[in-house]
């Protein structure tokens, strides 16, 4: 019987779910229990016996990370940054090299992508997420997990749920409402799963009213496994396990892995014991670890022998290669945002501004080193600083000047860095202002030459004292190891910015939705109330009537584009129905490049409950100067459902919308007004 069983999940024949049950079979209970604990900081445990080889796994979201591979590999520009593409394909095209790279250091699960929503701009690991958006941070996750497990590799999405600051981050609550679990935390989540597969996914530090989410049964099992169909592995942060009560509880809850090294709660030991006084079954052990073992199968890395099994991994995989670091170049050119050219001085031109005088902070900095920013830090074999970028891009069209009042126009690099305080996982910012030395050197270089363009490199939203008096601004992020070359192509227009903010800037700290209170933000060391409900981001500058710095999807561009001849199919839909929107779109301008045409529902059927818009679909197109195309967007009926508390489900409204086609959320171009006459719920209106 056994050997029957052995062969059947070695079997790369037979279909996955009945390797998995003869694996299952084949493991002792205290095989399984073993498998509930990592070996070492990244990898799980092996069993000899049945071939089951340590299981590896490797930081991070913006490429493999040094402190988990000992390995130097490509630097991507960061999860912001990679948002403010809004790039689709680009984001699948990242996902497959990552994978490839994942590989090449002979690890089976890269921890990313990261995606948790955007709350404060305060949260230390801002820069390292995507967006305030659910819709945004959906469209973004799904082809990058997408393009990572096409390659065999497991993505690990995380931190699941409701992990937004990193104050009291291992202690804190994240006290929520069911409605904006479901419509703000969740659906990025949601959608790995249900539309990518994701194969892993990492449970957060914190608690989810009142409930570590380690520990967390609603969260792991009824909704990841039951309502999203989740069949992979769950692994918990590092270190996070030591928060819960139990291993029983965690195992119980549908955890399926306690990282890293050999765990506090789910070690061997305790949990055997737990499992000797009936704590849990072996049915829910099976279910917990099945999901681990459905991953190993699913990556192959249970086919063939240990060691040439590596090898062929490391074989298969590849790093730093030119056409890697070329992606990182394209990514970084695709999130650089121009937040402000009031006088045209972008792109600088060399008839008119010869001579350029380039300062700041964060001209020769590089942002790539290990553990820089934390778990997400990468360090690339070599990192083209703003300064190098700029001088190789050069081509003597531009002549240096080292004194700004002898320029015709400067260039200024300030921002932040890594440093803790700053952009970095374990601490939050402590405020969204510039360091004073860099506001006053802007106020100097200002006065020296009005001609200054503002190059910022950092990871989330600043307040901008000084926007009145700067002609130009470019937000650059943390561009990664090839950020220099794109920034230089940029600023010197060999390429045109078509970034997008994936976040609202504020003028003021306090006028972002977290920060109505301590209570709301950062709470205590207990909990953390999300008072704002579903206004997160623009949502919440909507409803306020708040005038954002810049709007969420502001970004500007080199050349012009007009929308015009919107069309909908409908005027008057009901449930089950999809709305089909066009529009043609047409680059007026003299160069070429890409918009962001993004969708916006206005939903007038709720009135003051809901936000004034959302975000309901996008696409970027690129155009040559003068080209025009003709823009289809499909909406079903389905995406304009609510999360309804009284009824505690998604339910669609019969009533008035609108359709909103704008460049960003507070440019809207076009308009059509649409109703949605859903008996059913006129009738329960009633
Ligand atoms: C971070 C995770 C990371 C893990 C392993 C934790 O501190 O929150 O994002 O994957 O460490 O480095």
């Amino acid at each position: 019987m056994s050997t029957v069983l052995k062969n059947g999940y070695l079997d790369r024949t037979s279909p996955l779910e009945a390797r998995l049950a003869s694996l299952l079979a084949e493991l002792t209970v205290q095989e399984k229990i073993s498998l509930c604990a990592g070996q070492s900081f990244w990898q799980t445990k092996s069993v000899p016996r049945l071939g089951i080889k340590p299981f590896k796994m490797t930081d991070g979201p913006r490429g493999v990370a040094f402190h988990s591979s000992w390995k130097r590999c490509t630097a991507f520009p960061s999860g912001i940054a990679q948002a403010a593409s809004w790039d689709e394909p680009l984001m699948a095209r990242f996902g497959e090299a990552l994978a490839d790279e994942c590989k090449s250091v002979g690890a089976q699960t890269i921890l990313a992508p990261a995606i948790n929503i955007t709350r404060t701009p305060l949260n230390g690991r801002t820069f390292e997420y995507l967006s305030e958006d659910p819709l945004l941070n959906s469209r973004l996750t799904v082809p990058m997990v997408k393009g990572v497990q096409q390659q065999g590799v497991a993505a690990c999405v995380k931190h699941f749920a409701v992990n937004n600051q990193e104050t009291n981050r291992i202690r804190v609550s994240s006290e929520v409402s069911e409605r904006a679990l479901q419509e703000m935390y969740l659906p990025a989540f949601k959608a790995a799963v249900e539309q990518a597969d994701a194969w892993s996914i990492m449970a957060a530090y914190n608690a989810v009213n009142g409930i570590a989410a380690c520990e967390n049964p609603a969260l792991l099992n009824d909704i990841l496994r039951g309502e999203f169909g989740f069949r992979g592995f769950v692994v918990s942060d590092w270190f996070a396990v030591r928060r819960t009560s139990s291993g029983a509880a965690c195992v119980k809850s549908g955890l399926s892995l306690e990282m890293p090294g050999k765990g506090s709660r789910c070690k061997t030991k305790p949990l055997s014991a737990e499992f000797a006084q009936g704590d849990f079954t072996e049915h829910e052990l099976d279910a917990s670890v099945s999901g681990l073992l459905r991953v190993m199968l699913l990556t192959g890395h249970l086919d063939g022998d240990a060691q040439a099994d590596q090898k062929q991994n490391k074989e298969n995989g590849q790093r730093n290669s030119g056409k890697h670091q070329q992606l990182a170049q394209e990514m970084a050119a695709g999130g650089i945002t121009l937040l402000k050219n009031d006088t045209g001085l972008l792109p600088l031109n060399s008839n008119t501004h010869k001579k350029i005088c380039v300062m700041g902070p964060k001209l020769k900095k590089k942002n790539c080193l290990p553990l820089w920013g934390g778990s997400a830090g990468v360090w690339p074999p070599y990192e083209v600083t703003p300064l190098q970028g700029l001088q190789a891009q050069n081509n003597n069209r531009f002549e240096w000047v080292k004194n700004p009042a002898d320029a015709d126009a400067v260039l200024l690099f300030v921002g932040l860095s890594h440093r803790f305080g700053q952009d970095s996982e374990g601490v939050d910012r402590k405020h969204i202002d510039l360091p004073e030395k860099q506001q006053r050197l802007i106020k100097d270089t200002l006065a020296a030459n009005p001609n200054t363009v503002v190059v910022l490199i950092n990871g989330g939203p600043l307040a901008m004292p000084w926007i009145e008096e700067v002609p130009a601004v470019l937000e650059c992020w943390y561009p990664g190891m090839e950020g220099g070359t794109a920034i230089a192509q940029a600023l010197f227009g060999d390429s045109n910015p078509s970034g997008k903010l994936p976040v609202s800037f504020p003028k003021r700290l306090q006028d972002s939705p977290a920060h109505q209170s301590p209570r709301s933000y950062p709470g205590d060391r207990e909990k953390v109330h999300y008072d704002e409900d579903i206004f997160v981001g623009y949502r919440h500058f909507d409803q306020q009537g708040i005038e954002p710095l810049f709007a969420f999807g502001h970004g500007l561009s080199y050349t012009r584009f007009e929308y015009s001849d919107p069309l909908i199919s409908h005027t008057d839909l009901s449930g089950g129905d999809c709305l089909q929107v066009s529009m043609q779109l047409t680059n007026t301008g003299e160069r070429a490049g890409a918009e962001v045409v993004q969708l916006y529902i206005v939903d007038d059927a709720h009135g003051e409950q809901r936000p004034p818009q959302s975000l309901k679909a996008f696409k970027k197109v690129y155009l040559q100067a003068g080209e025009a195309q003709l823009l289809n967007f499909e909406l079903p009926t389905d995406e304009l459902r609510i999360f309804c508390l009284e009824r505690q489900q998604w339910h669609l409204k019969a009533g008035q919308y609108r359709v909103r086609l704008a460049s960003s959320s507070r440019d809207v171009r076009l308009e059509q007004g649409f109703i949605i006459t859903d008996q059913q719920s006129i009738k329960e209106a009633l």
